[in-house]
């Protein structure tokens, strides 16, 4: 698909006030992204995984207080921590409440199948029943419509914070709200484990364009492509990590991804003057990071 049509939909979709419901209905049954597939599932089953060893590696994970930045729709990576039963609680906070039944009990099945949760582990009737037992059950405390900036949550009252796939979607002036408010939830020597993707999300719908297409653009001209329901902010590796260490986080891991053929791209990539002026080629290649921080 041409990124332009996806825009397109996107801008149309973002005019209704129902945006939200019409962006899912276009993801359940336009591109077939959710709900999740199981190769989708197992991605995010290893990454919950990683979170799961990081929090080992770094703390105390029985009884530890988990806090999700931004858990989306379908809840696999919380869903996952709960299914491991160590965690006295796993706060999924979302600034929108994404959260549907049947996304979260597609999820349910994959871990019945493969013995994460037990066989009579029943499905979710309606919200209420999946918000309560979510907390009964697997000890996932649901927080949405909550905004990062303001989890309403104590002083020094999290162990872990982690957060997938959502950094490059808040506007650069938030971030530093969200992980000052972050620093001050996390207990002294708490962590808080980031995975942020620095490409163009468009690359995944259109295979004529590369991880770096939406760097040719200007801030002006990359406005129109930059629908409020597919928001990306474009800021690179750089920005977030002069962020991190302005607010006193201390660096434990700083793992980056590039495309393999970056220098190729790079010799006739028309960048708009906006990126050459302001980063290195090096900073600009980056894709991807896993970043944690640890408050000290
Ligand atoms: C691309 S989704 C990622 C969802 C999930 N982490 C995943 O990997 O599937 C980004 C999420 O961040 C949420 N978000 C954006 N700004 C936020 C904020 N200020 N506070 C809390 N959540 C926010 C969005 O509502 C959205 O659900």
């Amino acid at each position: 698909m041409n990124f332009r049509f996806k825009v397109f939909l996107q801008t149309i979709f973002g005019i209704f006030p129902n945006s939200e419901s019409i962006n899912y209905f276009a993801q359940k049954h336009i591109t077939k992204s959710l709900p999740i597939n199981k190769d989708v599932f197992l991605q995010k089953q290893r990454e919950a995984l990683t979170q799961h060893e990081i929090f080992g590696m770094y703390g105390q994970r029985d009884g530890a207080v988990v806090y999700e930045i931004g858990c989306g729709w379908h809840l696999a990576t919380a869903l996952v921590l709960g299914s491991y039963k160590c965690y006295s609680k796993i706060i999924a906070l979302d600034i929108i409440d994404h959260v549907r039944v049947e996304l979260v009990n597609a999820n349910l099945h994959h871990l019945r199948d493969d013995g994460s949760l037990p066989p009579d582990f029943a499905d979710f009737t309606n919200k209420k029943d999946l918000r309560e037992r979510l907390l009964s059950q697997l000890n996932i405390d649901l927080v949405a419509p909550r905004d990062a900036v303001n989890t309403e949550m104590p002083d020094n009252s999290v162990d872990f914070i982690y957060s997938l796939l959502v950094f490059e979607h808040i506007s650069p002036e938030v971030i530093p709200l969200i992980m000052k408010e972050s620093f001050r939830i996390l207990k002294p020597q708490g962590f808080i484990s980031l995975t942020i993707h620095y490409s163009d999300h468009y690359y995944t719908v259109d295979k004529s364009i590369t991880e770096y297409n939406f760097l040719k653009y200007s801030e002006k001209e990359w406005k129109k492509y930059n629908p409020k329901l597919h928001y990306v902010n474009r800021l690179r590796h750089s920005d977030f990590m002069s962020v991190f260490r302005e607010l006193g986080f201390e660096v434990i891991e700083e793992i980056t991804d590039r495309h393999e053929n970056w220098e190729e791209i790079f010799k006739d990539f028309p960048f708009s003057d906006e990126f050459t002026k302001k980063y290195t080629p090096d900073d600009l290649s980056i894709t991807s990071a896993y970043i944690v921080l640890k408050k000290t």
